[in-house]
């Protein structure tokens, strides 16, 4: 009796994030994985979207998240075990939090939104905005293709242009930002999930052409911690990823981008997000149980690193002040 109670902890401890286990939960379970390559995310994350959008107490609408996913986009997550993004929690939270800073940024004044790795994103057709923002998805030619053609006949709310592209091509990737710095003055890029399937010097890279982009003001980039890397791993979801894994685990996240030249202006944390929007982390009822016990008697450096699992960074150019108006007025 007493053995089969540790064994249950244990695998009760194994699934809850920020947590080093012994037992992967999914450990014997072979179930093949639907994603073969990295652009299949796309279908994945889109598929989430469509079924928020579904939910008696959906936190946004994104009513052409279906038809963009497809039939598709409903295989690779009917395959997903249950713990992947916790069921596309995290998929919903980070929908809501940078719908709010694509809001703010807006607010202050930018005229431009790049979006690289947009995947099957549609902000552009389901958010307020003004009718002369410019907004510039980028991601594979094959994924841009496919959107064109399931958003034929859809009319975005503001001026919307897709470019086919690979993102590690730096020279392709140069000339675009030249060019679209050229026709802007106070740019948002936002990489939404497509930084952690880049390799650390594929970010590093990225990040040194915005900075040398006067115009790109902000920058909004997903956050792990270094305790989800190893949940990842624990869980299964690394395997169940095979074919599309994260590349980019930096020991120091906020020192990784300070390096590169960027100040994070403001994060927010999914846990404390969903908190707020009354929408917490769906785990299984044991699981809180064991959590909320393990949250009572953890430190409270080791509670707030559990709240801090994941989230999003909206980053600025560590850049003296003044330069983008300087830049401004040479124009
Ligand atoms: C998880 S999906 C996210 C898509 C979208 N941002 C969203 O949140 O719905 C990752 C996206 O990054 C794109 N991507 C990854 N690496 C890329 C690269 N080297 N060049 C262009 N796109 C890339 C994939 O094709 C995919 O659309």
């Amino acid at each position: 009796m007493k053995d089969r109670i540790h064994r249950l902890l244990a695998k009760m401890r194994s699934s809850i994030p920020g947590r080093a286990g012994t037992t992967p939960p999914s450990a014997g379970r072979q179930q093949e994985s639907e994603i073969r390559q990295v652009s299949d995310t796309a279908f994945m994350a889109a598929a989430y979207r469509a079924l928020e959008t579904r939910h008696r107490h959906a936190l946004f609408q994104d009513p052409l998240a279906a038809k963009v996913a497809g039939e598709q986009g409903e295989r690779i997550i009917g395959h997903l075990p249950r713990r992947a993004f916790l069921g596309g929690w995290s998929v919903v939270i980070r929908t809501r939090i940078i719908d709010d800073f694509i809001g703010l940024a807006v607010d202050e004044g930018v005229d431009t939104v790049l979006n690289l790795g947009a995947g099957l994103d549609t902000r552009p057709y389901r958010l307020e905005l003004p009718a002369e923002l410019r907004w510039i998805e980028v991601d594979y030619p094959h994924v841009v293709d496919l959107k064109e053609a399931r958003l034929a006949g859809e009319t975005a709310r503001c001026r919307l242009e897709r470019i086919g592209l690979d993102l590690t091509d730096t020279g392709a990737r140069r000339t675009l930002l030249k060019d679209v710095a050229a026709s802007s003055k106070k740019i948002l890029v936002l990489t939404e999930a497509v930084t952690p399937y880049l390799a650390q010097p594929a970010v590093a890279s990225l990040g040194a052409d915005l900075l040398a982009q006067t115009f790109v003001q902000y920058w909004l980039v997903d956050y792990f911690s270094p305790s989800s890397y190893e949940y990842r791993r624990r869980s299964g979801m690394s395997r169940m990823m095979k074919n599309a894994p994260f590349l980019f685990e930096p020991a120091d996240y906020f020192g990784f981008f300070s390096k590169v030249g960027w100040t994070p202006r403001e994060t927010r944390y999914f846990a404390e997000e969903g908190e707020k929007l009354r929408r917490p982390a769906p785990f299984p009822l044991p699981v809180r149980l064991v959590m909320r016990v393990m949250t009572m008697l953890a430190s409270p450096t080791r509670r707030e690193q559990m709240k801090q699992y994941a989230g999003f960074v909206l980053f600025e150019p560590a850049r003296p002040p003044g330069d983008h108006l300087k830049a401004l007025k040479s124009r």
